[in-house]
């Protein structure tokens, strides 16, 4: 007996409460979090020119943002600060300054926001005058020396106010070293969030244009700690790297081009697993809309929704407040 005419897969697709009903993966404002850029300046709105619709936000414009959010049902934000270039030195002291803009930022958040998760990110290229993630010596990103920067960087966000922090710099051993000076600095309910698998991207263009570290980086790249894109199996290794020194959830990163390695991460493991909707997805996205040639709204929203069917728990997007307006409807 053949299948067809008996089975039609089609039958479940007729009417929209059946489509409902047999839907596998939803989408909701549960599964979001939103990155922000802040600036010094007084500006209440940057907007940033690659990135249509994202802005940097002065300081005290940003608290207004967040709650909007938070209003919305926007869960958590990411925070990226755009540091004034003066304050950019060799080694990125500006990170470690407990007055500096994410953690003036932090504080306020804690304080105006309550309830939204505010997730630090802990890296040094928004402080470098050559715009690395870490220490800069004869020319090498130097690893070990960057990770005792790195734990004080991690301990001043949390004792500023971030809930969890995130470090973005792929430097080895930086999970455990942030661990370990979190408990020491009896912060031992701060949260890591590991952006385990990043990978060396070209997607992150826009992302550099808002921070303002473009300019600094120049013709460097990070291919030295930042993944390469052709390798899947060292992805597993990053993450179970990071679990064992104490990640509480790890990213993908960056989202669409990298699905395979959501789906594979959260089938070896079982643990949190974020991904990372990155700066070049969203231009890519806007820039067609903008032109007509795609619906924006629907791609952002089936873009977000692939993320889930991938394995993804949560995912960071600049598309969260756009999205949430939509998912609320
Ligand atoms: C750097 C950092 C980057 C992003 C988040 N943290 C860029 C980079 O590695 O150069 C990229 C985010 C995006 O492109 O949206 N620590």
């Amino acid at each position: 007996m053949p299948a067809f005419p008996r089975t039609r897969m089609r039958r479940t697709r007729q009417m929209p409460w059946l489509r409902s009903l047999v839907a596998e993966h939803r989408l909701t404002t549960d599964d979001l979090v939103w990155p922000i850029f802040v600036h010094e300046g007084t500006e209440p709105e940057v907007p940033v020119a690659s990135m249509p619709g994202v802005v940097r936000y002065s300081v005290d414009r940003v608290a207004e943002a967040v709650k909007e959010a938070r209003d919305l049902g926007i869960r958590a934000v990411a925070l990226f600060p755009a540091t004034d270039p003066a304050k950019k030195t060799p080694d990125g002291e500006e990170a470690l300054n407990p007055e500096n803009l994410v953690n003036r930022t932090l504080r306020l958040l804690a304080r105006e926001c309550a309830g939204v998760g505010l997730i630090a990110d802990v890296a040094l290229d928004p402080y470098t005058t050559h715009g690395q993630d870490g220490l800069l010596r004869e020319g090498r990103v130097v690893n070990d020396e960057t990770l005792e920067m790195l734990r004080k960087q991690a301990v001043v966000q949390a004792q500023s106010g971030s809930t969890m922090v995130a470090p973005s710099d792929m430097m080895d051993g930086r999970i455990g070293a942030v661990r370990e000076a979190l408990d020491e600095a009896k912060l031992q309910d701060v949260g890591i969030l590991a952006y385990s698998a990043k990978y060396a991207s070209a997607y992150y263009g826009p992302f550099r244009d808002a921070v303002g570290s473009k300019g600094n980086l120049g013709k460097g790249d990070k291919r030295t700690y930042q993944m390469d894109p052709a390798n899947t199996e060292e992805a597993l290794r990053e993450v179970a790297l990071d679990i064992e020194e104490g990640a509480d959830a790890v990213m993908v990163k960056p989202g669409q081009p990298y699905l395979d390695i959501v789906r594979r991460v959260k089938d070896a493991f079982h643990v949190p697993t974020f991904v990372y909707q990155v700066s070049g997805e969203y231009a890519m996205i806007q820039a067609a809309a903008e032109r007509g040639w795609i619906d924006g709204d629907a791609i952002l929203l089936e873009s977000l929704l692939s993320f889930k069917r991938a394995g993804a728990d949560a995912i960071l997007t600049y598309g969260a407040v756009r999205a949430a307006k939509m998912l609320g409807r």
